[in-house]
């Protein structure tokens, strides 16, 4: 890797080689469009996404291959749910209705909802947060969408959903949650059944896939019945005169009916092995403990996460962030600095930006113990 130590796993993980050899050969051998051909090539990409989509639903504890749409990646997820519930409900009826969003929410999560509001003019309520910023069951306000973090890509903790999610369904049992499972699906089992949500999203290159790749999770595709997006293969029929212009277009099932267009096949072939391998090789987080345990001596370092969370994120008392992540990747450390796109978050502690570590299968003692070396050294 060049002598560098690369130590931002949460905002993009290194790539392991059976991601980057099944892609490679797919590109190499085995390349052809899905759901186009019928010649030997292409259905045996039509079985490969097939197998795919199994694998994902598998994964995150789905009931069907239906429920399972290939996105190109949270932030295109979110975006698409904000504008599935804004065209179902229909403006009219979102007018006088309440989005619940948080503070912990990273802008792809929450910035599709605000400027919804900001279109439509519905209400927006924050979820209460308890000292620790984690997000309260209690007192939850009554909401007709609810945002929910899964795991805030700042602070590294789970958030417990099941019980948000239960909670907010004692208030109103029609609202709509959304989970955005980001940093969440990199830690932690995704369970949809169990969470009971409505929606959920992540991104496949924090799992060691590639960019440009996303899922979302619908848990009732049929229910939605005006897809967001129009394009090659997701109609089923188009019934009519060419010479009235007046149609009726038939939708295929979902979930194509959710994916306009060429999917990102590349992508799709190294999510398999991406899972297979995230499922053996977690992050280890005792790098987390080790570092914290470490850096808490620092007089000037304050950290603002827990010894347990699956990131270490801090703050310089002698220094600006932005010159810190220069001055250290100059030495050849990786990691994140600045406001990670959680503003809310930042804003709310009072902070202009920190300083985020996080680890990958791919870093080793002696990884942990330079990173912990150049940030004493640079901060001193
Ligand atoms: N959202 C990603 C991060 O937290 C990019 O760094």
């Amino acid at each position: 890797m060049n002598n560098i130590i690369y130590l931002d796993a949460a905002a993009t993980a290194l790539k392991p080689e059976c991601v980057i050899n099944a892609e490679m050969d797919f590109l190499r051998d085995s390349y052809a469009n899905a759901g186009r051909g019928m010649c030997a090539r292409a259905v045996a990409v039509d079985l490969a996404v097939s197998r795919v989509r199994k694998k994902v639903t598998d994964f995150i504890g789905a009931e069907s291959e239906t429920q399972i749409v290939f996105t190109s990646g949270t932030t295109d997820g979110m975006n698409r749910i904000a504008k599935i519930i804004d065209t179902i409900l229909c403006r009219e009826s979102l007018k006088d209705k309440t989005i619940m969003v948080s503070d912990l929410d990273h802008h792809s999560a929450r910035l599709p909802f605000e400027v919804l509001r900001d279109s439509i003019g519905c209400n927006i309520v924050l979820c209460p947060m308890d000292e620790k910023y984690n997000l309260m069951c209690s007192d939850l306000p009554k909401a007709d969408v609810f945002v929910i973090t899964a795991m805030s890509n700042v602070l590294g903790k789970p958030q417990d959903v099941p019980s948000l999610i239960a909670a907010a369904r004692k208030k109103n049992p029609n609202v709509i949650t959304v989970v955005d499972a980001a940093q969440y699906v990199v830690h932690e089992k995704i369970d949809v059944k169990q969470w009971d949500c409505d929606f959920m999203c992540f991104s496949a290159h924090k799992i060691g896939a590639d960019t440009g790749l996303g899922v979302m999770y619908i848990k009732e595709p049929e229910r939605w019945e005006r897809p967001d997006k129009f394009g090659g293969g997701m109609v089923s029929k188009i019934i009519g005169s060419a010479f009235s212009h007046s149609y009726e277009i038939k939708w295929e099932p979902a979930p194509a009916k959710f994916e306009a267009g060429t999917l990102p096949l590349t992508q799709i072939v190294g999510l398999e092995p991406a899972i297979d391998y995230l499922i053996e090789h977690r992050p280890n987080l005792e790098q987390i403990k080790y570092l914290y345990d470490r850096l808490l001596k620092n007089k000037n370092i304050e950290i603002i996460t827990e010894r347990d969370s699956s990131m270490l994120t801090f703050y310089l008392r002698n220094m600006h962030v932005l010159d810190f992540g220069a001055m250290a990747g100059a030495k050849g450390l990786c990691l994140r600095v600045g406001n990670m796109c959680a503003g809310w978050l930042h804003n709310l502690m009072g902070l202009s930006g920190t300083a985020r570590i996080s680890v990958g299968p791919w870093n080793t003692e002696a990884d942990i113990e330079k990173a912990a070396e150049i940030i004493e050294g640079t901060v001193k």
